[in-house]
């Protein structure tokens, strides 16, 4: 079975693939059909925006399409950035940039705890989705550490590892990550649905 992954993140991709991989499944980026979907994110939860995007690939391919739609939730900030974590400070800032305005926006903060979630949709030409959504909880770091991972590794601490995201190696993540849960649900029920077809 091959989905065509809704995103230009080859950081999600390779996530996506050292677990699908196991289970014969193959993740191809769309960029790698030569698709370039832009999708406006309108929706108010990652499992909205998951679906719009796996079901705009889906309709551009005719083939199966998979999306995941992420975000940092923090306590203090109200469950900031949330589902604008891609977007936090605006379109001109890197990852690096993102991260830093998310340690100086929680300067003098009482708590540091927050959340990942991670959405997965996945839409086949038929019309029939699977769903399945992960949390992760942990603390926002006072200062970055690690270089391994994408985005906001470096900043997500994992109080009971001691380290954040990004000193983990790819497979310590998967096991503890907000992507890493919303995979393993996600297996299970494409295991069930392909076992009905
Ligand atoms: P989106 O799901 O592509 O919209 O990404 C949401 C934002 O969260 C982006 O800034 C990503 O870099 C970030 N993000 C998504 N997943 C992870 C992760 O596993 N670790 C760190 N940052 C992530």
């Amino acid at each position: 079975m091959k989905f065509i992954l809704a995103s230009q993140n080859r950081h999600k991709l390779k996530e996506m693939q050292d677990i699908l991989s196991a289970d014969g499944v193959e993740v191809v980026l769309e960029a790698d059909i030569g698709l370039k979907i832009d999708v406006e994110e309108t929706g108010e939860t990652c499992a909205e925006n998951a679906m719009l995007k796996a079901r705009a690939v889906m309709e551009a391919s005719g083939l199966p399409a998979i999306a995941d739609d992420s975000g940092v939730c923090v306590d203090a900030l109200n469950g900031a950035p949330g589902v604008y974590s891609a977007r936090y400070g605006g379109p001109e800032l890197d990852d690096t940039a993102r991260y830093r305005l998310l340690l100086n926006n929680m300067r003098g903060a009482h708590s540091r705890t927050a959340h990942f979630t991670s959405a997965i949709a996945c839409v086949f030409p038929n019309g029939d989705t699977i769903e399945a959504e992960g949390i992760c909880p942990g603390t926002i770091a006072f200062a970055p550490q690690g270089t391994g991972g994408f985005g906001y590794d470096p900043v997500f601490f994992l109080p009971e590892l001691r380290k954040t995201y990004a000193q983990l190696t790819p497979e310590e993540k998967a096991a503890v990550s907000h992507r890493g849960k919303a995979l393993a649900v996600f297996e299970k029920k494409l295991q069930e649905y392909l076992k009905n077809q």
